[in-house]
């Protein structure tokens, strides 16, 4: 049994998530408040202990480990050829987008979508052009016709698919996946597959990675992977870049050593390929642990702020809640929780426009931690619907009834509202 309980103090580290007001508690950027694998720790500190951290070069044991857990893990028969090192997702994503798109030509992502693809996209000069997917009925679909026009445009060369996707938490079926890859390959467009969440599935759920679909999504595709997200490892910079089509990878190649982006750090081979020869059994634990945080967070919001819906899904450590009977954008809510409460989460807009009424909260944490953050939500959302009562009550005394009876919706509860408790951080 691996300990995912323990509180650690990640104060004054230099965490970027951490790096918060006293008594704020940071549950955005998705990074864990756990310890890593203690595999993965032994690796380390033998580099560390070496007192040697000279320029690294990637030995052929880094692309075979990567073979290996994905052909395993994910039936994906990966050959290492096909393996390079990047420094990290992003930033290979942004090296890839300045190979594949002409400046000022587009790249399509699929919104609500993790931010930094936006920036990776604007950065280099590009057009983002989104694919918005269809919230219906407490969930997200592809919209096809939109997703087959915006393919056909002739100034898009490049797709960018998150899968699993964040923040929704979605693992695309295999239809979907086939349908998207055929789309794009008849369109000449170029998928670049940033499957980073992959490892992070509720247990008993299985991620397709996207170039293992058929010849034509493997043929189009560029998959990037990496240890850091699934083993909490990402301050060590380590990824890869997967490519079978001998032409897209002979550019990202090209693309990656142009950057700069080729050589790593001293402790990444070690800790990646400690994570993917030794770490399942930990990393597994964990899928279980963070599977009962997000029950924990379902089960909480149900009882205490149930016109709060919880997206469901199959992936990430990142639930994506619905605050539509609330707000049309959890933007001021946001920020009037972290005021409030020092509470700080994602609001939805962050992630496209469509994601507006949303939030994304970070649930990997100990659990007692996670309780901390679904008080604090409770307080700051009782604080801010009293606050909007008051102001109603202000400027029309009228009404005050009709907002009384809003209010006593709005706090009604299943089984009875969680006992108040201090905050612990
Ligand atoms: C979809 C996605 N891609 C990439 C990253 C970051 O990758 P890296 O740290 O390797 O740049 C994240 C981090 O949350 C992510 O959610």
């Amino acid at each position: 049994m691996y300990d995912f309980d323990t509180i650690l103090n990640r104060r004054g580290t230099n965490s970027e998530k951490w790096n918060v007001a006293p008594g704020e508690l940071p549950m955005w950027v998705a990074d864990m408040d756990f310890r890593t694998a203690p595999e993965i720790i032994d690796a380390v500190t033998r580099k560390a202990d070496s007192g040697v951290y000279g320029y690294t070069s990637v030995p052929p044991e880094f692309a075979k480990a990567i073979a290996s857990w994905w052909y395993k893990r994910h039936a994906w028969e990966v050959d290492p050829a096909w393996v390079s090192y990047a420094l990290g997702v992003v930033p290979a994503i942004s090296s890839l987008i300045r190979t594949f798109t002409k400046s000022s030509g587009n790249v399509l992502v699929q919104t609500p979508v993790y931010n930094m693809f936006f920036n990776c996209i604007r950065n280099s000069g590009r057009k983002a052009v989104t694919n918005d997917l269809v919230y219906e009925n407490g969930e997200f679909r592809i919209d096809w016709e939109d997703l087959e026009a915006k393919l056909a445009d002739p100034k898009t060369s490049l797709f960018i698919l998150c899968n699993p996707q964040n923040p929704t938490g979605q693992v695309w079926s295999r239809e979907d996946l086939a349908r998207m890859g055929q789309l794009a390959a008849a369109n000449d467009v170029v998928v670049i597959a940033d499957e980073i969440h992959c490892d992070l599935t509720t247990p008993g759920i299985r991620y397709i990675p996207f170039a293992s679909i058929d010849e034509t999504c493997a043929n189009n595709a560029i998959t990037l992977v990496s240890p850091t997200k699934a083993f909490n490892i990402p301050g060590l910079q380590t990824s890869a870049v997967i490519a079978s089509n001998e032409d897209l990878r002979g550019q990202a190649r090209q693309s990656l050593r142009r950057d700069d982006l080729n050589e790593p750090n001293a402790f990444a081979i070690e800790a990646a390929i400690a994570a993917f020869t030794k770490s399942q059994r930990w990393l597994d634990e964990l899928r279980v642990y963070i599977h009962r945080n997000k029950e924990q967070l379902t089960d909480f919001l149900a009882r205490n702020l149930p016109q709060l819906y919880v997206v469901p899904s199959q992936a990430t450590y990142l639930p994506w809640v619905d605050f539509s009977a609330i707000v049309d954008d959890t933007t001021e809510l946001t920020e009037f929780i972290r005021k409030e409460t020092g509470l700080f989460i994602n609001p939805g807009a962050l992630y496209g426009d469509n994601g507006k009424a949303f939030v994304r909260i970070n649930v990997a944490c100990p659990s007692a931690v996670l309780q901390d953050g679904l008080y604090r939500l409770r307080t700051g959302i009782d604080a801010w619907v009293a606050r909007a009562e008051e102001t109603k009550r202000e400027g029309a005394p009228e009404d005050a009834s009709e907002g009384q009876a809003q209010q006593d919706t709005l706090l009604s509860v299943r089984g009875g509202r969680d006992e108040r408790k201090p905050h612990i951080l």
